[in-house]
């Protein structure tokens, strides 16, 4: 009896970027037959198409071109009067075809086969040995077909996907392809459906002691012509991988039909998930026909309770915190929007590190392997549903990001509808979104629902409000004229609207979905909008928006908040926000690498627990200039030293930037915090040299999650042909010195098998290709991605640079357990 198999589809494509017609003669889907000729035949000679691994982002292989003739629409949407070409970033979309040839033995007849994808950018069409298995428009849910019929058993096989990039389904970079993981799921025709368990619990105190009910609810699928009897043995396994608890079920279903067997398994002293110490389970369900083990479904959970209150905001495990979250997009320098997984846990990481404890997923269903590191590392998720609606393409859509994802302990809210210009303060939004409401509840009751509301003066208490159970609020845009009186504005945000709304509905919890920081572009003193750069002093964001300040003491002041997602964490391509003309754009704390801007320090000397301090600028100018020095710091007071005389001593005001103007001397500019009088924290900027050297550092030297560490090994890569270092090239001067204005270009080169898979350096301006062996550093700093090879090795990363010393590091692929996968073959 074989046990459920799941292989990745991920290795062994052949692509071809551009359209084609699917049969030689008829342009048509819809063939009542299969086709054996053409791109989604099986006869077809794909030869001369290129060799692809997924995830991949055929967009983000382009070239930077700021003509519109490079697109294929004619008509582009456009956001805040900027043409579609400039919110996508410049990268001219199409279409792709891919194809995977691979076997399957005639020892799986009598088995269901199921191919799934996680994620197509978009408008993808299936076909099996040219057997037309559907399309899929959205490229952000999942979705998979059965293909048992279709299989040519003891031989060989093509899968072929075509993907039309051409539509956007938001209004920044999208990329294009088959950007995340696709799988061959083999099981018995009696099995546990796609995302057929649903985990809830509930936890009691009773004596001092506490009490976790877990109610399981599994589906079992007979696919077979006769009824089976069978039986369900659900096993609990704790975070330490040993048993916690089981149930066992006798079930009888009926030929081709489906069942649903509900356990309840008491749990006591269960270990609780929280961000701080994310405990997870693993239930294990087995189907037992007779002695036979017919088929094994793993699902991990948490547990954990949490609520928002009006009146004081969030508790997690009843305890009262605030969200201190993020927006992000599924996009990175060097890959676009095909992350591979250790990539996602690495923004994770990095955010966690800002204090962060809040993720929300802008604006699109996550990918499997971001909620996997947000339910391993500890962080709350918006989890965000992209076309509201409630047609059933719309609901469609959000029902499967529900199922797929209602069993993750990080996900707390669903995130329904983003702005929603027309809709969200009408009588119509208000229709749509209960029947949104109502099919989320079908399939998970044990989370609210939200939608984030902008023009907040307009539509705040309207339409989707008198729905939601969560106020979602984007922004407090104040459009009345003259607003309400007495406040302090910032471009058009006025923070009263919060406390005028929690006044009319005092009932309803509130979130702030959005909230704009300080734009920055990282290391830049002086704004340069011909390039597009924004300097770290900026009081006003680039938008007219607000400061990090203006944003957190809002939101900090209000009780009644239960916390911010501000707009964002990283910056990501396209949406320009100072300049047209520039890639990417200036929002986040974190530019497109994940390298820490000043403000960076703002939100972790607020958010982390730390005793912090950071000065800037950096300490590279012209003698005499005068130079304003700001300093983030949660501490007391903070002393500034030039030299070591010491510039006095200032009081920190709680969740502000602390200020010097400072004769400028070369040397060494130091900062020291001081916490009840006792020195707590202390940061430096030394004057530098010229570059004169490389350094090389793999992520894995600074990873801030312990847990992350043990799990893969001190300094070891899986050598898995996907896992991969994120490696920081700097610019360092005779003493091994940060140059803070570094532009040298740099040329990679790696052994060993293995591949870098993409540059960048965070410079919005910059329009070299991001697949590419060499980036010039910007300010100081580039990174590169290297990817692991598939067998063991040792991969030698060099970085040279004209006029500087080079550097070489090595990387280990170490043998690992690796996810089993289906090769592919010749056809
Ligand atoms: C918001 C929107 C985001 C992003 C941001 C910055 O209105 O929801 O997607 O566009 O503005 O402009």
């Amino acid at each position: 009896m074989k046990r459920r198999q799941r292989l990745s589809m991920d290795f062994g494509w052949k692509f071809h970027r551009g359209d084609l017609a699917v049969c030689d003669d008829m342009k048509y889907r819809f063939n009542a037959g299969a086709f054996d000729r053409g791109p989604a035949g099986p006869k077809f000679d794909d030869s001369s198409w290129r060799d692809v691994d997924l995830p991949h982002d055929f967009v983000i292989e382009g070239k930077f071109s700021r003509t519109q003739r490079t697109f294929e629409k004619t008509d582009p949407p456009s956001k805040g009067g900027r043409a579609a070409h400039a919110l996508h970033g410049y990268l001219p979309v199409g279409v792709g075809w891919y194809r995977k040839t691979f076997r399957v033995p005639g020892s799986d007849i009598g088995r269901i086969l199921r191919v799934e994808f996680d994620g197509v950018y978009r408008d993808s069409a299936v076909w099996v040995n040219g057997h037309y298995l559907g399309g899929h428009l959205s490229g952000y849910t999942g979705f998979g077909f059965d293909i048992t019929d279709v299989v040519n058993y003891g031989g060989t096989n093509v899968l072929a996907v075509r993907a039309d990039a051409r539509e956007y389904e938001i209004w920044s970079y999208t990329g294009g392809g088959i950007y995340r993981h696709a799988w061959l799921v083999k099981t018995d025709p009696l099995r546990v459906p796609p995302h057929g368990t649903f985990v809830r619990t509930v936890v009691k105190r009773k004596d001092g002691k506490t009490l976790a009910t877990i109610t399981v609810q599994t589906k079992l699928s007979n696919a077979a012509d006769s009824p089976a009897k069978c039986r369900l043995i659900s096993t609990i396994l704790g975070p330490d991988g040993r048993k916690a608890g089981a149930g066992s079920s006798a079930a009888r279903i009926p030929a081709g039909e489906n069942a649903e067997i509900t356990q309840t398994i008491d749990l006591p002293n269960p270990a609780l998930w929280s961000v701080d110490d994310p405990q997870c389970y693993r239930l294990l369900s087995t189907i037992r026909r007779g002695r036979d083990v017919v088929d094994e479904y793993e699902t991990t959970f948490g547990i954990r309770t949490f609520r928002f209150d009006p009146d004081r905001g969030f508790y997690l495990n009843g305890k009262r915190m605030k969200l201190t979250g993020a927006n992000a997009h599924q996009d990175h320098a060097g890959v676009g929007v095909a992350l591979p997984d250790r990539l996602h846990a690495f923004r994770v990481e990095r955010l966690k590190e800002m204090g962060c404890n809040a993720y929300r997923t802008a604006h699109q269903p996550p990918a499997p392997e971001l909620l996997d590191a947000c339910d391993r590392l500890g962080m709350l998720v918006v989890s965000e549903h992209r076309f509201p609606g409630s047609s059933p393409e719309s609901l469609g859509q959000l029902e499967s990001m529900v199922l797929r994802d209602r069993n993750h302990p990080s996900v707390i809210v669903w995130l329904l509808a983003n702005e929603e210009g027309r809709m969200q303060a009408t009588d119509t939004g208000a229709r749509v979104m209960r029947t949104m409401r109502r099919a989320v509840r079908r399939i998970d009751p044990t989370r609210p629902v939200t939608a984030a509301m902008n023009n907040a003066s307009q539509t705040w208490g309207k339409g989707f409000s008198k729905v939601i159970d969560v106020q979602g609020c984007n922004y407090a845009w104040d459009l009345r004229k003259g607003g309400v009186e007495d406040v302090t504005w910032s471009g058009s945000e006025n923070p009263k609207l919060y406390d005028l709304y929690h006044r009319r509905h005092p009932k309803h919890p509130m979130l702030v979905t959005e909230a704009f920081v300080t734009h920055s572009t990282r290391g830049i003193y002086h704004a340069d909008r011909r390039k597009g750069y924004v300097s770290a002093y900026e009081r006003v964001g680039t938008e007219g928006c607000t400061t990090d300040e203006f944003t957190w003491g809002a939101v900090a002041t209000r009780p009644f908040l239960s916390g911010v997602l501000i707009w964002c964490g990283f910056d990501y391509s396209g949406e320009p926000d100072s300049n047209p003309r520039c890639t990417s754009n200036n929002f986040g704390p974190l530019d497109l690498c994940g390298f820490a801007k000043d403000s960076f320090y703002y939100w972790k000397a607020w958010w982390a627990d730390e005793p912090l301090v950071h000065v800037f600028p950096h300490w590279n100018w012209r003698e005499g200039r005068t130079i304003d020095v700001w300093c983030h710091s949660n501490c007391d007071e903070v002393e500034l030293l030039l030299n070591g005389r010491s510039l006095g001593r200032k009081p920190v005001t709680p969740l502000r930037h602390l200020e010097w103007r400072v004769r400028y001397r070369p040397g060494t500019l130091l900062a020291i915090g001081y916490r009840g009088g006792k020195e707590a924290a202390r940061d430096e900027v030394q004057t530098t040299g010229k570059p004169s050297a490389i350094r090389l550092t793999p992520d894995h030297a600074t990873w801030s999650s312990r847990r992350d560490r043990v799990r893969r090994g001190a300094s070891t890569l899986r050598a898995d042909n996907h896992d991969v270092a994120i490696v920081t090239a700097a610019v360092v001067d005779d003493a091994g010195r940060i140059v803070p204005t570094g532009g040298n270009r740099l040329t990679f080169k790696v052994g060993g098998g293995g591949k870098i898979i993409g540059v960048g350096n965070g410079d919005p301006a910059d329009t070299d290709p991001p697949k590419a062996l060499h980036r010039r550093a910007f300010n100081g700093l580039c990174q590169v991605i290297i990817q692991a090879p598939c067998k063991p090795a040792d991969m030698r990363l060099t970085a040279t640079a004209a006029g500087l010393r080079s550097a070489r590091i090595t990387l280990r692929a170490a043998r690992c357990r690796a996810v089993p996968f289906v090769p592919s073959v010749q056809a």
